[in-house]
């Protein structure tokens, strides 16, 4: 999947972060990384966006990511300008590079983060596509075994998270997850081009949803 005829700065990133991140567990591995990286590629040429600091902000986005550094959001732009400078990528690159790694994680229901170029507009749509739709779902239940949440709980009825701390810290089922961010994603996406493969990705999960309230007997609101 690693082509031979993408930039050079690509190519070695690429197998960087390859080797770096294979066998996470959390379902925040290599492959996510790929998607997004594939994903960006095709949202960059729709939208016209630069593909080299897409491409390499994609493929460097979740490098060191800040759940798994204790909070500490320094880490992942730091990794990326040290991998960068010691390829001497020009330096405009790595600082349009670093500047949407930084700015990119959903930080909760409420924590707007708007991105200041359309590069880094596709790289987060691209991310937040991957979140959603049947890969979306697998990655939920993922998490939720690494973290030993249960799948769902009558007694728990999904409900919105108010603050980036509560976001981080609260115990939860992954049913909620849909609530507190996945059924939120439809209407965060800044490009066009994400925005139609969100909907649909959208519908599917809402149907498998209500699939899954019917068949456990939950009488949970569902949105449209
Ligand atoms: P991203 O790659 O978008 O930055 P995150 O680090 O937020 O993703 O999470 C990795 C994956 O785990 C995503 O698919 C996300 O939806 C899922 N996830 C995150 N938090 C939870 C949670 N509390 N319960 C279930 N799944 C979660
Ligand atoms: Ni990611």
């Amino acid at each position: 999947m690693i082509s031979e005829t993408s930039h050079p700065l690509v190519q070695k990133t690429a197998h960087y972060v390859k080797e770096k991140m294979m066998g996470e567990e959390s379902g925040h591995d290599w492959w996510h990384v790929q998607r997004v990286w594939l994903l960006a590629q095709k949202l960059a040429i729709e939208e016209g966006a630069d593909r080299l600091v897409v491409e390499l902000a994609a493929l460097l986005h979740d490098i060191a990511d800040w759940k798994f550094h204790d909070g500490d959001e320094t880490v992942g732009p730091a990794t990326a300008r040290a991998w960068l400078q010691s390829l001497q990528a020009p330096a405009d690159v790595t600082d349009h590079v670093c500047r949407i790694i930084a700015t990119l994680s959903f930080k909760g229901a409420h924590v707007v983060t708007p991105m200041e170029t359309l590069e880094g507009a596709v790289v987060q749509d691209a991310d937040r596509l991957d979140a959603i739709g049947a890969i979306g779902i697998a990655r939920t239940f993922a998490y939720g075994g690494y973290v030993g949440q249960a799948i769902y709980h009558p007694d728990i009825p999904p409900v919105l998270h108010q603050s980036a701390a509560e976001y981080k810290q609260k115990r939860s089922t992954s049913l909620n997850h849909f609530y507190e961010k996945l059924f939120l994603l439809k209407d965060r996406m800044n490009t066009p081009s994400a925005r139609r493969i969100a909907e649909e990705r959208h519908r599917y999960m809402v149907k498998y949803v209500q699939r899954l309230a019917d068949e456990c007997y939950l009488d949970f609101p569902l949105p449209e």
